[in-house]
This record gives C-alpha cells, structure tokens and sequence, in this order.
C-alpha cells in the first residue's frame, strides 16, 4: 500500500533539530571504500533509502557490509571484489550508484555499469564521465545500456569539464588515485561533497590536492599505498537548508546543531535578505527564526559556491507567501520545477517559462491533497504544506525518503502536526521507510 503524509499546517515551528549526515557525500564515501583492501568504517550515516541501494550495490560487487544503528556507522570491507558489474536493477533506482565506476577502473581497471539515464528533473548526461575516464587511458564502450570501461593501465592526464559537474569530478578522481602520474582535473565541481570526498580518498593514502577549489590535481599512488579508514562524514546541508526553511516558513524559532554553517553561506544571505533572522551560536549550529511576513527576492541556481539548486525549491515554497514578486532562475536542470504545478493547487501565484519562475507572493496558502515528483521537489511541499492553512496529504513519499532521514520524527519534535499513513488510513507508520537492519542488508 503506497504510504503518504498528512500536515496539519500553520503550526509555528519551535525547538532544536540535528542534522543528519550528507547523503551526496556518504554515498561517494561508500564507493570510494572500495579502492582499499581492507574493511573501512564511515560514521556519521544516515538512514536513507539511497544508502540502502548503494549497499546492495556494494554488496553485487562482492563487498561486505554492516551497519551499526547506535553508531550510526557502516562498516565496508573490499578485500575481495567478485564482481565489476553494477547492474541496471539499482542503478535504475539511484543514478548515484553510478559513481562505482570511477572505483572499479581504478581497482580493478574494468567496470560495466548500468547507464542511469534521464530521471525526473532533467536528462542529467554522464558525457563528461566518460571523457574524464577515456582521458584517462580507458576504453568505454557503451553495449546494451551499459558502459563498459576496461583499461590496461591508467595514465594520469589534464582534463577539462565543460560544466563543473558534481558526479564527473567524483568518478575522475576516483579513477585517477592509482593512475601513473598526475591528473588535473580543470573547471572541477566545489561543492562540499567533493572535499569530503578528496579528505576521504587523503586518509585513505591517496594524494589530492585542490579539492574545494576549481583545480583539482591527484597524484597518483600504488594500490600499497591505500589503507582502509575510519572517517566521519560532513553534515546534510540540504536536509540543514529545508529545517531552516521551516522555520521561517512558520514564522518560528529554533536551533540547528550538527551543520557547518559556511557551506550554506549563499542560501542564507538570501534568506536574511527575505527577512529571516539567522544567527551563529556555536561552530556547528545555528539559530533561526522569522518575525514578520517575508520579502520577495531573486534567486538564481549556480554551481556551489552559488546558490544550490537542491534548495531552490524550498527558497520557491518560501517565495509563494512572501511580499513581492520573486524570480526564480534554475540554471542547472531542465525540469527542476515540478513543485509548481503543486503549490499552485494551494493557492501559490506562479508563472512558470521555461528556466524561469516568476512567484507574486500570497497572503497564505491552503491546505490540499499533493504528489511528490523528486526528492527536493517533495520537500517543497512539505514546507508549504507546514505553513498552509488547514491539511495537506503528500503522496509518492518514498521520493523524500531518499533524502530524509526520521522526517516525521524530526518535524514532530519541533511542533509539527505530520503522520505517516497508508492509503487506506488503517495503519499510521512510525518507522521511516528507509531504515537499515542491524545486519547486513
Ligand atoms: N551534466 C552533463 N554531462 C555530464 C554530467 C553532468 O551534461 O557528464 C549536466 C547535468 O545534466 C546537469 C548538470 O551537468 O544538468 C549538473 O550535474 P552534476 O553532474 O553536477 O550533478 P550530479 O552529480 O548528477 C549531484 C547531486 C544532485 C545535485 C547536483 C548539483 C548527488 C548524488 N547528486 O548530482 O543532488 O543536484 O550534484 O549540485 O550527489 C539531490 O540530492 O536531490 C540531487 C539531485
């Protein structure tokens, strides 16, 4: 039976929330465990839908993997790899899973992954994977949906990205940390994920330097040279930036702990312009809170450190009540605007052409039955639903618990009025769909 949630809005938001630990950044640590002989501990995981396909991913390669729920930890041993085929089962499911790519060629120096494909935000091309790899002095065929990358030796080279996309410069640097010689990846991706990633691949023996910058250079290493690690990793700016939103959204007060403030610098320089007050308390928290009715602002999605486009729809939801008219440009996806039809349905004021948004803010929105499309899409709805008047279901769920982890749980010890129910209401679910089993999955 399909699970949705129902919000009670126009409750104000008090108290204090903890951050869960980065999905994007988790997911490339769990592939990066495999370039180690050895059994690596990654801290800090949470429990999310995508982790648990990775693991079986993982787990298809020959893996071995536990996760600890007090710990919240997942242990990955890769001595032996059986397998270099990622297959389409889940990489269909998470396009992530396709970053086991870069750390096969570079184990085992032959992968055959399951090409992703579209997905409902835009065509997302993995084009510059491919180059970065073939640069690399690997061979990549593309056969029956899948890509099949085979190298004798690896060569370290320079690179250059058209775009500075995320997933490329992951599986380049993942593939270059046991090529000959140096590789310098130019025009690289900056987002945090891919420092926490470099910091990783460091610990584990691998020589990365650049990483948080455009330039990225790996000096390659002997597989000797790698060892498996214990590692924490970064806190969710995303699931950080939806809290912050709901706060404001409701007009109310509270803490954030567990965040590194200065990766969501953009983001709340915007807010603080819409008229939210967000103050540092400590290194890792942060407080947030909203007094009167918000101004409307302009917004344009860039590569990090610009304005995320995982969070321009929380900022829209925001947009919807605020005084003004906001534009809203997403400059990354071709389709990242698949809340709007759903915050018209309660009241929002949108026109929508093309990559642009133009939101003239209402008074209030109402209550309404919505459908999550993607991940941050759902989480728009949820925000909108929380300030709303009167009651919203959100159907299609399991999109936002691919990136939320204990969201019921969370909202609720904040004052939120959010059940999880089944179609037919006979059963509220406590537990979030996505969790983890003490044993191995
Ligand atoms: N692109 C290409 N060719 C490529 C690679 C990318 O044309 O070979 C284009 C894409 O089509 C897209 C743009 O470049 O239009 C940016 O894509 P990028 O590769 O940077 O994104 P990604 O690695 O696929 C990650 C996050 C996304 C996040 C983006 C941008 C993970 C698992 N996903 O995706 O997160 O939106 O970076 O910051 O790390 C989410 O969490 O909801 C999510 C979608």
């Amino acid at each position: 039976m399909t699970e949705k949630i129902r919000i009670i809005g126009g409750k104000q938001l008090k108290g204090e929330v903890s951050i869960s630990g980065a999905k994007n950044a988790v997911l490339k640590l769990m592939a990066a465990a495999l370039l180690a002989k050895g059994e690596s501990k990654i801290y800090n995981v949470p429990e999310l839908t995508d982790v648990v396909i990775m693991l079986n991913v993982l787990e298809q390669l020959g893996a071995k993997t536990s996760y600890n729920k007090a710990e919240k930890s997942l242990t990955i041993d890769a001595t032996n790899l059986t397998s270099v085929t990622a297959g389409y089962e889940f990489v269909s499911r998470m396009r992530a899973s396709f970053i086991v790519l870069g750390a096969l060629v570079g184990r085992c120096k032959e992968a055959i992954v399951a090409l992703p494909g579209g997905c409902a935000i835009g065509e997302r091309k993995v084009d510059f994977h491919i180059r970065g790899l073939e640069a690399l002095g690997t061979n990549v065929k593309i056969e029956n949906g899948y890509v099949h990358a085979k190298a004798r030796k690896l060569v370290g080279s320079d690179i250059y990205l058209d775009i500075p996309s995320v997933g490329a410069t992951e599986n380049i640097m993942l593939a270059s940390v046991l090529a000959e010689g140096s590789t310098r990846i130019q025009n690289a991706a900056q987002e945090p994920e891919i420092s926490d990633l470099a910091n990783f691949l460091n610990a584990m023996g691998a020589d990365i330097v650049g990483a948080g910058t455009s330039e990225i250079v790996v000096n390659g290493v002997k597989q000797e040279d790698l060892r498996p690690i214990e590692y924490t990793t970064i806190p969710d700016r995303i699931e950080a930036g939806t809290y912050m939103a709901a706060f404001i959204a409701t007009r109310g007060k509270g803490i954030i702990r567990n965040i590194f403030p200065n990766h969501l610098t953009f983001y709340t320089s915007k807010l603080t312009k819409m008229g939210a007050d967000i103050k540092l308390i400590d290194p890792t928290s942060i407080e947030v809170s909203c007094k009167r009715r918000l101004e409307a602002v302009n917004i344009i999605t860039q590569p990090y450190p610009g304005f995320p486009t995982d969070l321009q729809s929380l900022a829209m939801a925001l947009a919807t009540v605020a005084d003004g008219v906001s534009i809203i440009t997403e400059s990354l996806y071709e389709n990242r605007f698949m809340q709007v039809p759903e915050l018209r349905k309660m009241g929002a004021d949108i026109h929508q052409e093309r990559n642009h948004s133009l939101v003239k803010g209402v008074k209030n929105l109402t209550g309404a039955n919505l459908r999550a499309s993607d991940l941050r899409a759902g989480a728009s709805l949820v925000i909108a639903s929380l300030m709303a008047n009167g009651e919203s279901t959100i159907d299609n769920i399991y999109h936002i618990d691919r990136g939320y982890e204990l969201l019921e749980d969370k909202f609720r010890m904040i004052g939120a009025d959010i059940t999880r129910f089944t179609e037919d209401d006979s059963a509220i679910i406590t537990k979030n769909k996505g969790s983890l089993s003490e044993s191995q999955l």
